[in-house]
């Protein structure tokens, strides 16, 4: 009798019962652990369920530090000043450029001498410095409409080409190699606004002078001359770099200058560049 009432009978359901409660236990502990509780995460997506699974088993790959948002990249150009590149742009073929040339002189003038306002003058202009904004309007670095069509239809030798012959025209922009003449005026002291910015800079703004990358006092590469450009285009790119419409210069150095001018010093820069002929005048 005694051994029909002990733990082990048949129909006694106790033993039943504990083990379904412990494998119940077992089951939510599970679902809870590795579908539930695994899935979501503080500052990121909830996982599916097998992430979540691997996961609670700890063999995810999530262990990698987190990734942090990358904001876009936002470069000013394509044109890094690379010895591959010096040397393309060295390689230009001044006639084959001629042929190229004449797509460009109904607007920029006969052989790169302008004759508006709105075109710039590119005879004499270094050749590194046509070479790199036409890849800039090629890429839509530098929006401009009607010159990005232009630019998309040369390929990077084409352009090496035709600068090289723009860069060879007479009565344009003079070389800018930075050389030196004795000037009066460069100093702070100067009272005409425009000379004394081109020389002395301000550097209670944080100007250099002009003349400490476009030549006749120092020569930065790809920094155009000045020079006897057209006087509206000078204007129109100072506004366009302090206004940030025209943002391929490398480092912003551009930008940043023309931010700190007021439009008065952009029209007086202007005219003395373009009228004075600039320092050039002491040259010749
Ligand atoms: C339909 C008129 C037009 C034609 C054709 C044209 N350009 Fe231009 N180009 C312009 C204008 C306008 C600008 C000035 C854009 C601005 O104000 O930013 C310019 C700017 C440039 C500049 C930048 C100069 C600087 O000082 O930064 C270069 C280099 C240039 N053009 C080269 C060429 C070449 C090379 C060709 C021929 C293959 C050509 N362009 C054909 C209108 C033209
Ligand atoms: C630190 C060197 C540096 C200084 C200083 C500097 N520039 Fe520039 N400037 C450049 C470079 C480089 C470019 C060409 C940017 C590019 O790649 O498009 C440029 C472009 C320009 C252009 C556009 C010319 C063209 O043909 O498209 C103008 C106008 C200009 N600078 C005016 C000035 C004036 C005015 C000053 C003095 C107040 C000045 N810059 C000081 C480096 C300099």
């Amino acid at each position: 009798m005694a051994h029909d009432r002990g733990p082990f009978k048949l129909s006694n359901p106790w033993p039943v019962i504990g083990w379904g409660v412990v494998a119940g236990a077992l089951v939510v502990s599970v679902v809870l652990g590795f579908g539930v509780l695994s899935r979501f995460q503080q500052n990121a997506p909830t996982l599916d369920l097998w992430a979540a699974i691997c996961r609670g088993l700890g063999i995810t790959s999530d262990t990698a530090p987190a990734t942090q948002p990358q904001p876009a990249l936002n470069t000013p150009t394509r044109i890094a000043w690379t010895p591959s590149t010096l040397e393309q742009i060295a390689s230009g073929d001044a006639e084959r450029g001629a042929f190229i040339a004449m797509n460009c002189v109904a607007c920029h003038g006969q052989r790169g001498v302008s004759g508006s306002d709105v075109y710039p003058t590119l005879a004499g202009m270094s050749p590194a410095v046509i070479y790199k904004q036409l890849d800039d309007f090629r890429t839509g670095k530098r929006p401009w409409g009607v010159m990005g069509g232009v630019a998309k239809a040369l390929s990077d030798q084409d352009s090496a080409d035709v600068a090289a012959y723009f860069a060879s025209q007479p009565n344009g922009l003079p070389p800018v190699d930075g050389y030196r003449v004795p000037e009066p005026g460069r100093s702070l002291r100067e009272t005409n606004p425009a000379k004394r910015l081109a020389f002395a800079g301000d550097p209670a703004r944080g100007i250099p002078p002009c003349a400490a990358c476009h030549g006749q006092g120092g020569y930065k590469i790809g920094a155009p001359a000045l020079q006897q450009q057209r006087p509206d285009y000078i204007e129109a790119e100072l506004q366009f770099f302090a206004q940030g419409v025209r943002a391929n210069d490398i480092f912003g150095q551009m930008r940043n200058i023309a931010k700190q001018l007021t439009p008065d010093e952009m029209h007086a820069l202007a005219l003395f560049y373009s009228e004075s002929g600039g320092p050039q005048a002491s040259i010749r």
